[in-house]
Formats: C-alpha cells, structure tokens, sequence
C-alpha cells in the first residue's frame, strides 16, 4: 500500500532539480511516507501503483500538477499597517520620501517594536495561512524589523515557531541590517550588527541566513561587506539586497563572497549578471515590488538570455503586500517577459535552489523527492499566468499531507 496516488493530471510538471521543469501530458504521482515514489505518465505510475493500492486517491482531471512553490524572499513577520503608504505612493510619493519622513520600514520597527508575541504571532500565522492557500509549500521569512539584539531574537524565535506549528516549511534569514535605526550613526550600528547582534543570533541558533539591504543611504557596499562576512564566521550564509533602487555594487559584493542569492536587482547591469552567473549566485527576482511601486522590473531576461537562471519569489512585506506565487508568476510572464514555463520553474526548482535545498529535492517532482506538490485548476500550467488576480490552487499536498482542498 502507499499513502497517496494523484492520478489522471491534464498536464504534469516533473523535472530535475538543476534545469526547467518538463510538462507532460497526462500524469500520475505516487506518494508513500511523504516522498515521492514514482512520477510520469498516468498509464506507467498507476500500472506499479494501482489505485486500489493507495490509501488516498485524487482524481486530477483536468487539472495540473506542479511542485509547490517556494517563496523565497519575504519579510512576513510584521506589525502595523502601511496601507495608507500605498496610496500615498499612487500620489506621487516616493519610498525614499516615505522613508526619510520616519515612514516605511522605520514605522513597521516601531510598530513590530511595540507588538506582543501572541499578536505578532496569530498574524504570521494567518499569512502562512494564506500563502499555504496559494501553494506555497517552503517559505523564506527575514527578521528586521526589530534593529535591536532583544526585538530581532524575538522576531527569530517567532518564526521558528510559527514554523514549528504550521505545515508550510519557514526557512529563518537575519537580517538586522535591513535598516539604521532611528538617531543612531549608520557606522555604530553596523558595530553593534556585528558585535552584538551576530554572535546572540549565532547563540540562538535559528536563522540559516544573514541578509544585508545594501542600498544607496542604507549600508553600503564596505559596511554589507563587513556584516556579511561577520554573518559567514558565526554560521550564516550570505544572501544580499542589492541593486534595487540604485546601481551600487551589492550584486558584484555577491559574487565575491559566494552569497547564496542577489535579489531585487532592478538595477543590475550586464557585468553584475555574468559576475553573478560565473558565481553561481542565484538571482531572486521580485517582480511584485517593481509592480507595486510602479518601477521598471528587473531584466529577467538578461540572464535566462545569457544562461542563467532566476528564482521569483513575493518579497511579501508592508510595502509589497502580496503573499501569492501564482500572481507572482504572472507577473513574471507579463512584467519581465518569462514564458509560463520559465515563471513556474523560478517559483518552485529555482526557488529552492536560492536557499540552499537543492540538494533536498524540494522544489521538484521527481522520485525521491519531498511530497510537497499542488493541483492546479486548468489543463496546462500556462493557465497559472493566464488566469491572474486569481487563486488555481485546487489542492496542496505538503510532506505527504494533504493540506489544503
Ligand atoms: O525587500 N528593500 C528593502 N526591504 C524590503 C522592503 C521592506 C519594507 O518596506 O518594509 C524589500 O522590498
Ligand atoms: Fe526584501
């Protein structure tokens, strides 16, 4: 007997964990102990796997059967709200003049600051919540909203244990260096990221990554240096905010340091892209941030032109408030110009692969590989991009489990 058999997809998206996923028509997945144990063609997986052998059926008719999609950039725990941010944008406001005015992510710290567990807690559930609706199945969540030792602990051990209660895999980045706090030198506090944020996160033992937003009036390329590399001695893999809103030299600090992932990189130019393909960088792209700030997106094309590949993920925070991977997709297709195919493999296999879980299989359907996947309402998964604004996740299967229907 095995646990599950998904039989009869319209369309089926298996593939390798290096490389773009391969629609098939009309196929079949085996999932036993929360593995993959067969994928392919519906007539091969259910001759070895016969539906009355498995404990649960789902009959996939017309529908398309993709890996779950892996989120990985977000900044989804947070308190507060910036919506009227938003239409003050839409007016002609900019982020920087939000920001210089004590607005943007200053506000969320205060607000982050001032929040109870329980309240910051209930939140980021509810968000997984949501994101676990829309197929995700891993997410990436950075702290930051904190930019001190004791808030930034704290918003780690809530992501840990929102983690711990959910379905959904939380994959926990530091990023104490997302902003200086208030009244406070930029260079004083980039000492106190280094000598007393890094050791007490390396002591607490839970964030994976260290992130740094290297930005034009934030941390510059020296000082996202310094902290990366302090990151990398206490443990931490680097992964760096870079290029967004000016063309600065965070995408070529990537490249010499071997971080994981470069991400936003509107601002990229044809030199940060081979640098970073030589370096096997990853680049994570967010298409939503340009969307909602109304910015040119980053060139996506550039580097699949080039050879490379991108991951695209939601950077879900209180500027760019969307927690979906399938409107994410679309705007990968629309905004940047990706075919379907090439926005669904950066949002799952891609998306693995700039946090470290390539190996895993996480990302993949294939034999062997974790049993995180999703049924998709539509016959192919070009229905993803085509049918935008809306959810098309019918079902998710996460470790096995079915997790949403
Ligand atoms: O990735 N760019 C810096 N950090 C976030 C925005 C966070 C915020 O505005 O609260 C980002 O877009
Ligand atoms: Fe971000």
């Amino acid at each position: 007997m095995i646990d599950l058999l998904i039989h009869d997809a319209a369309e089926l998206l298996t593939g390798p964990t290096d490389g773009t996923l391969k629609p098939i028509e009309d196929g079949a997945v085996a999932i036993d102990d929360g593995t993959i144990v067969a994928a392919g063609k519906n007539e091969a997986v259910t001759e070895a796997y016969p539906p009355a052998s498995a404990t649960q059926t789902i009959d996939a008719s017309g529908q398309t059967l993709a890996p779950g999609f892996v989120d990985s950039h977000t900044h989804a725990l947070f308190g507060g709200d910036r919506s009227d941010e938003f239409a003050a944008k839409l007016e002609g406001t900019s982020y920087q003049e939000i920001a210089d005015d004590g607005g943007g992510i200053l506000r969320t710290v205060r607000a982050t600051r001032s929040a109870s567990d329980d309240v910051l807690l209930d939140r980021l559930r509810a968000t997984l919540d949501t994101m676990v609706a829309h197929g995700t199945t891993t997410v990436e969540i950075k702290s930051g909203y904190g930019l001190d030792v004791e808030t930034e602990l704290r918003m780690l051990s809530l992501i840990e244990r929102a983690g711990e209660t959910h379905p959904v895999d939380v994959i926990p980045t530091f990023m104490g260096a997302h902003a200086v706090p208030e009244d406070e030198s930029t260079s004083t506090y980039v000492d106190q990221v280094v000598t007393e944020q890094l050791p007490a996160v390396e002591a607490q033992g839970i964030a994976q990554f260290c992130d740094v937003f290297c930005e034009d009036g934030v941390f510059d390329v020296a000082q996202s240096r310094r902290i990366l590399s302090a990151g990398i001695d206490h443990g931490l893999t680097p992964k760096i905010h870079a290029e967004e809103f000016v063309h600065l030299g965070g995408a070529a600090l990537a490249a010499e340091i071997g971080a994981t992932s470069a991400d936003h990189l509107l601002k990229a130019t044809d030199d940060d892209r081979t640098a970073l393909i030589e370096a096997a960088v990853t680049p994570v792209l967010l298409p939503g941030t340009a969307f909602t700030l109304d910015a040119a997106y980053a060139d996506a094309r550039a580097f699949l032109d080039a050879g490379g590949s991108v991951a695209l993920a939601t950077d879900f925070n209180p500027n760019c408030h969307s927690p979906s991977m399938p409107m994410t997709v679309a705007l990968g297709c629309v905004g940047m110009r990706m075919t379907p195919l090439e926005s669904m493999t950066a949002a799952t296999v891609w998306g693995a692969r700039a946090l470290d879980l390539t190996e895993t299989g996480v990302g993949t359907i294939q034999q062997g590989a974790p049993a995180d996947l999703v049924v998709l309402d539509g016959p192919t998964h070009v229905h993803v991009p085509y049918s935008f604004g809306v959810n098309p996740v019918a079902t998710v299967v996460k470790d096995g489990a079915v997790v949403v229907q």
